[in-house]
């Protein structure tokens, strides 16, 4: 009986005692004693693993705070690793919602494999927060009223950044991302603001997500004429591309500028110094002074081995955060899946990031700021310095009705 209230357990035994069929309701609601289940689709294997781990801790941090326990319901996650690979990480979700009828889901990291996912979310009326796959049509024509995402569209942190490189970078940028829609939406983004800036795209290049050996494209880059390159990489080809720019003789010559993925505390330590004077565009960076930063930045590095939190960290912190404060909204009931929704819609908090909101028109997190920042030698190592700012970056899907 573990998991079941007396009333609700005595309610379905004695509709059984009295004949009555035990119908759906019943047994939902005979569940409302039971964990709070969240099925995580993550990458735990190959380019983007330390994403997927980083996710992880930073839900954990907070289920931890709450001793796992949130509305008198324990808090169960079960993870489960998509590999990167599309198929396999819509296997694993059609698992967690029919097999072990997830109360919530969560992930993916890969925008293929969010929008692989994404008719079986929003058909069988599961919630899923997003906690970083960009793909800004989710945001757009492909959004769900059962879908939010805690990360960021794809757009918001590059869009800044087109104007902004070409008023204080460079005029002649190359342009490259891995072969997939994240990459796509990101220089596409990029370019919406760039060109109008009096930007010229001197070269534009998609290596394959997982691209061990950049010569090819760095040679093509030498040849361009450029004078600043801006890359999206993330995880295992963040750590190659930026290492094999400085190795290839780049670094001093054409400025390396990119999506804040590109230099992010997951990769920082193995580029090492390849990294210093990166100039990127993210919705985070330890460095931020604020109490509630400070805070998450002790407690993580306490937790995890002195490990520096990165932004997918403080996505899982903001996704574990919002699902706790929901679910002390409803009194911990799973069961009205509506009622659910619209209080985690409601949802408002400090986070390590600023100020915590989703937009209402699109269920995405509105960015506080995006930060430029600059890779630096700051006390403990390398990290991404604040050096310019723009405030309340909001994805422009607006053509969105988030229909049930
Ligand atoms: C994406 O596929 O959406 C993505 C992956 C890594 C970092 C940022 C975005």
């Amino acid at each position: 009986m573990r998991g079941l209230t007396r009333r609700t357990f005595l309610a379905g035994a004695s509709a059984a005692a009295a004949g009555v069929t035990v119908g759906p309701w019943v047994l939902r609601s005979m569940a409302q004693g039971a964990p709070v289940k969240i099925g995580l689709v993550l990458p735990y294997t190959g380019v983007y693993a330390v994403l997927g781990e980083s996710i992880t801790q930073g839900m954990e941090l907070v289920f931890a705070r709450e001793n796992w326990t949130v509305a008198g319901r324990k808090v169960e996650m079960i993870k489960e690793d998509d590999e990167m690979k599309p198929p396999v990480g819509i296997r694993k979700t059609e698992k967690l919602i029919d097999g072990d009828n997830v109360d919530i889901l969560t992930g993916p990291v890969h925008s293929g494999i969010l929008m692989g996912m994404r008719d079986k979310v929003h058909n069988s009326k599961t919630i899923l927060i997003v906690s970083n796959a960009g793909a800004d049509a989710i945001s757009r024509e492909r959004c769900s009223r059962w879908i939010f995402r805690t990360s960021f569209s794809n757009w918001q942190p590059n869009q800044p950044m087109g104007g902004w490189v070409a008023k204080n970078v460079a005029k002649d940028v190359f342009i490259t991302a891995p072969n997939y829609q994240a990459g796509k939406d990101q220089l596409g983004a990029f370019k919406e603001t760039f060109v109008p800036a009096g930007g010229k795209l001197v070269g534009e290049d998609y290596p394959k997500l997982g691209e061990t050996d950049y010569a090819p494209y760095l040679t093509k880059i030498k040849q361009s004429g450029a004078k600043a390159v801006y890359a999206f990489f993330s995880g295992t080809d963040a750590v190659n591309f930026v290492k094999q720019y400085d190795d290839f003789g780049l670094k001093q010559s054409i400025k390396l500028t990119g999506a804040g993925f590109l230099t992010e505390p997951d990769v920082l330590p193995a580029q090492g110094k390849s990294a210093l004077g990166v100039i990127t565009g993210h919705f985070y960076t330890p460095q931020l002074d604020s109490p509630t930063n400070r805070k998450f930045v002790t407690d993580f590095k306490a937790k995890f081995n002195n490990k520096t939190p990165d932004g997918f960290a403080c996505q899982g912190y903001d996704t574990a955060e919002v699902i706790v404060r929901a679910l002390k909204a409803v009194s911990g009931n799973t069961r009205d899946k509506d009622r659910l929704v619209d209080a985690i819609a409601k949802v408002e908090f400090d986070s390590p990031r600023g100020r915590f909101r989703f937009d209402p028109k699109t269920h995405n997190v509105i960015q506080p700021f995006i930060y430029v920042r600059e890779v630096k030698e700051v006390s403990g190592g390398l990290d991404n310095v604040p050096i310019d700012k723009i405030a309340n970056v909001t994805d422009p899907g607006t053509g969105c009705t988030l229909p049930a």
